[in-house]
């Protein structure tokens, strides 16, 4: 049986640094969902095509080749091979990932390719529709999140850690309307499975979270 774990959960809730510990003490892969949606809204901003044509978006995700690759430093996104990684995290790119996403061409094309990376290798993939959509039989199935002003607190932090010059202010309010887009789209919106288990990271250390998740886990695997 294949160990597919999905963490959903809304932005800067932590997803992606608490899957790539979850995973690295599972030895598993971790696949960051999220980079795919920004690797095609980095190339719609590149190329000048408006966010807001579906049509025209659509057609650029047909055409284009977005890969990923696991290497020591963790996961590298690719377009037409070309290492976009360390071009897909700007505030830009993230309003753009979050506008793209919302088309429903869009998305059965990137969850077309997640199940098939997923069905190849045991891996932890961290998303917003992992849970309800891409694997809705996944080994465990986590919803992460924590509240909106601890999630704007950690991301505004990270940012100044880069050098970004954004206010508090300016954090919240984009993570608010990012949050907004991505739970009221109408193509399958940010929600937690049924059956997955809620990890509020409000009061949690990052081990904590690690730890919760890790014993989800293994009560799935053995249970
Ligand atoms: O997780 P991350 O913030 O990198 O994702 C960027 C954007 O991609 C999100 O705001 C969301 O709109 C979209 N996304 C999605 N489904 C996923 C992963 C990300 O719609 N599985």
């Amino acid at each position: 049986m294949r160990l597919n774990v999905g963490i959903d959960g809304p932005v800067s809730a932590g997803k992606s640094s608490v899957a790539d510990a979850v995973a690295a003490r599972l030895g598993i892969l971790h696949l960051d969902t999220g980079a795919m949606y920004r690797a095609l809204g980095l190339t719609a901003v590149r190329r000048g095509i408006d966010v807001q044509d579906e049509e025209a978006i659509v057609r650029l995700c047909r055409e284009l080749k977005v890969s990923v690759s696991h290497e020591a430093d963790g996961q590298h996104t690719f377009v037409e091979g070309e290492d976009v990684t360390g071009l897909i995290r700007t505030p830009e790119v993230s309003m753009a990932a979050s506008t793209v996403s919302r088309y429903a061409d869009v998305r059965r094309n990137m969850v077309k390719i997640q199940q098939q990376l997923a069905a190849e290798t045991d891996m932890v993939l961290d998303g917003r529709d992992i849970c309800t959509t891409v694997l809705p039989n996944a080994t465990a199935k986590i919803f992460l999140t924590a509240s909106q002003e601890e999630r704007a607190r950690r991301r505004y932090l990270e940012m100044q850690a880069k050098g970004m010059n954004d206010t508090f202010e300016q954090v919240l309010e984009e993570l608010k309307k990012r949050d907004d887009q991505d739970m009221n789209r109408p193509v399958e919106p940010l929600r937690q499975a049924p059956d997955a288990v809620l990890v509020d990271t409000t009061n949690l250390t990052f081990d904590e979270a690690v730890d919760a998740i890790l014993k989800i886990v293994e009560a799935n695997r053995h249970g």
